[in-house]
């Protein structure tokens, strides 16, 4: 079950040690002086710390001018911490360029819509597509390589940071000569790009490639499928860094694992990770949580769509934070008890490593307010001691290491394309959010208790036999073709409002809405009624619908009206409609419904599956459940979402972490965790 090279993480570069959940930081030591290094080591150990990241910012300090290189201070660092029994995740260092290279070469600085350049000064100022970038980050991670290949403390590479956190959309004219051959790829012929591009519309007409631009500011609204182009180019540019980065890491070290940073998170979306994912040999992500009324059910929401992108295989939590940002309007610091639930609640959702940014917390620097695994305060701290105490949780699930997501009953679709699509400009609404219409949904389950996996596009559907879809906009032949499959196999598809509408070009399928999946659905709908802000609309099952309403008719009585418009232009006509087809169904809600209301219609969509919560009535709601399997059993992991004690009766098991009662009820204190093993069936 563990690959050689999660092995590699999971049990050190020697290979010797047993297996066990990886648990660090990034660790920083250029920020400090050199005493200061044996203290880290030391305490590192006392906090059960297994490996760091290293140098990601290093780049001007191990080579501060073209053809100077200065590595004794890494060289060092590196065996410290291999004296110290701590492994090296090392990074490529080409995050950052440092001013030397920027002044010599401004033409690798990002370029915005707005023909504004992204001065040096931060970090990540670099264009994706520059081919001078390019070769001074590739020379950078050749030396790097060579350097550290056989270095024991090496346990795997770490490339670049966060790729696109800054830097995803560049217009730049390097962008734009990439863009063209990019584009030049997917269509072949001008002919075709003008006709996925709908460019008959508004005088667009190419007749050269070199016509063509980025959608840089633009007069009025630049052509959707430009702009959708642009967003699947950056993405690729982007991997592209990746792989070149990686296939020399491969040719130098074939036997250390790369892995890079994703950030599944609130607000991140222009990277297409699902498409990435098969590009690295473990997944990694970075996750921060949002102070607000949904944040933990967002942390857990990112968690399990990591794992959907890791195809259910283990990965790594490369950041995280102890308590406060820095980046936020308002930087809130954790409660107790948070640090180690949210920690675990990564670990539930298939984290097979917690790490943290970062291991010091800086004196100097915009992060220096940014939380970390030794604050301000020293080691003398409750933060510290928090730290350590979470290192010997970890120590203490050791035999999760390893284990596999156990697929859910219900699968929630999470599709880029149509999250890329359905958000951008001239729209029915500019209010939609699929990020928060997908989240509500996984609240809603949360809230009823019932487990459901984040799943993305191309995932085995036919594990799921309940599959929700919120919003799938843009839905190619094919992927209707899948969905009608899976339902008359007998999945049960739940679609939403403004799904099915337009095919991989953004071209409409016409004949009436939604025209991919009209026929699965049995409905047709002629116009579209989103509502204004502060606009609702009464359902009969005294549900309220936000945000978007369908004027629909039903094809005929095959098709059911699970609840009907009560109120509004609608009133009478269907809100929810659910259609046999084979053995399975597929219902449409046609309105944004909110947590409350989907946890008030779900039972009734969960119910022809036979799908209900696996938790005793007094803990759904309260309680969060996930499986993850492996040699060494299957592990049950209960997470209390509340702030008060629960108590969970009937389920057995071995404790690995938390108590029984008197009477056998697992004890679930305020945000605490419990995890369970049970044979491996
Ligand atoms: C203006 C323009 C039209 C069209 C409409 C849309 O009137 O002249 O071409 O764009 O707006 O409302
Ligand atoms: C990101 C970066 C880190 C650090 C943290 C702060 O995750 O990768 O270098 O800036 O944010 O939250």
């Amino acid at each position: 079950m563990i690959s050689t090279l999660q092995s590699r993480m999971l049990r050190g570069a020697d290979g010797d040690a047993a297996p066990r959940l990886a648990y660090g930081a990034d660790y920083n030591p250029e920020q400090w002086p050199r005493d200061v290094w044996e203290e880290d080591v030391r305490l590192m150990q006392e906090a059960g710390v297994t490996v760091v990241s290293v140098g990601i910012f290093s780049w001007a300090r191990i080579q501060p001018g073209p053809d100077t290189w200065d590595f004794g201070w890494l060289d060092e660092v590196m065996d410290l911490l291999h004296a110290g029994g701590i492994g090296v995740d090392l990074a490529t260092a080409t995050a950052s360029p440092p001013p030397w290279l920027t002044t010599a070469h401004p033409e690798i600085l990002p370029v915005t819509a707005n023909g504004e350049t992204l001065w040096p000064g931060a970090r990540q100022h670099w264009r994706p597509t520059s081919p001078v970038f390019r070769e001074h980050a590739l020379r950078l991670v050749r030396e790097i390589a060579g350097r550290y290949k056989d270095h024991p403390a090496l346990v795997a590479w770490h490339v670049s940071n966060e790729l696109g956190c800054h830097n995803v959309y560049d217009y730049s004219d390097d962008a734009a000569r990439a863009f063209r051959l990019w584009l030049r790829a997917r269509y072949g012929t001008l002919d075709a790009l003008n006709h996925a591009w709908g460019t008959a519309f508004w005088s667009q007409r190419y007749s050269d490639w070199e016509q063509i631009l980025p959608p840089r500011l633009a007069a009025s609204h630049p052509n959707p499928t430009q702009q959708l182009d642009f967003k699947r180019f950056s993405s690729d540019a982007l991997k592209d860094h990746l792989v070149a980065e990686r296939e020399i890491l491969r040719e130098i070290t074939p036997g250390v694992p790369v892995t890079t940073n994703f950030m599944v998170m609130g607000g991140t979306k222009g990277m297409n990770y699902p498409d990435w994912a098969g590009e690295i040999d473990f997944v990694s992500n970075d996750h921060y949580v949002h102070p607000g009324p949904q944040d933990r059910d967002e942390l857990s929401f990112s968690a399990n769509l990591v794992s959907g992108i890791a195809s259910g295989r283990p990965w790594f939590l490369m950041e995280h934070s102890t308590s406060a940002v820095n980046w936020q309007s308002v930087n809130v610091a954790k409660r107790p008890g948070d640090l180690a639930r949210d920690s675990l609640l990564h670990v539930a959702h298939g984290a097979d490593a917690v790490c943290f940014f970062q291991w010091r917390q800086s004196a100097a620097g915009a992060e220096k307010y940014h939380s970390a695994m030794v604050p301000h305060a020293g080691a003398d701290s409750d933060l510290f001691r928090a730290v350590a105490d979470l290192g010997a949780k970890l120590k203490a699930l050791a035999p999760v290491a390893g284990s596999e997501r156990e697929a859910a009953a219900v699968g929630i679709l999470y599709d880029w394309e149509s999250w890329w699509a359905s958000e951008q400009d001239s729209h029915p609404t500019s209010l939609l959010d699929y990020r928060q219409e997908a989240l509500d949904w996984y609240s809603a389950l949360l809230a009823l208790g019932v487990r459901a996996d984040l799943v993305t596009t191309g995932a085995d559907l036919s594990r799921h036999q309940v599959l929700v879809a919120p919003v799938l906009h843009m839905v190619p032949a094919g992927l209707a073709k899948d969905l009608t499959r899976y339902a008359e196999q007998g999945g049960h598809l739940v679609i939403t409002y403004f799904s099915g509408v337009v095919d991989e070009n953004d071209h409409v399928w016409l004949g009436g809405y939604p025209g991919a999946l009209r026929d699965l659905l049995g409905i047709r709908i002629e116009e579209f009624g989103p509502l204004l802000a502060g606009e609702s609309v009464e359902l009969d099952d005294s549900t309220r619908g936000t945000l978007w309403t369908d004027r629909i008719t039903v094809a005929d009585g095959a098709t059911d009206v699970l609840a009907h418009y009560r109120s509004g232009v609608h009133a009478g006509r269907p809100a929810v409609t659910r259609r046999s087809t084979g053995d399975g169904s597929a219902s449409y809600v046609s309105t944004r419904l909110g947590v409350d209301g989907l946890r008030s219609l779900l039972p009734r969509l969960l119910e022809p599956a036979g799908v209900s919560s696996e938790l005793p009535s007094q803990a759904r709601g309260s309680v969060e459940l996930t499986v993850r399997r492996g040699p060494e059993g299957r592990f049950l992991f209960l997470v209390n979402r509340t702030d008060e004690t629960v108590r969970v009766p009937g389920f057995d098991g071995e404790v690995l972490l938390g108590a029984r009662d008197a009477e056998g009820s697992l004890v679930l204190g305020p945000r605490e965790v419990v995890v369970l093993r049970r044979p491996a069936v």
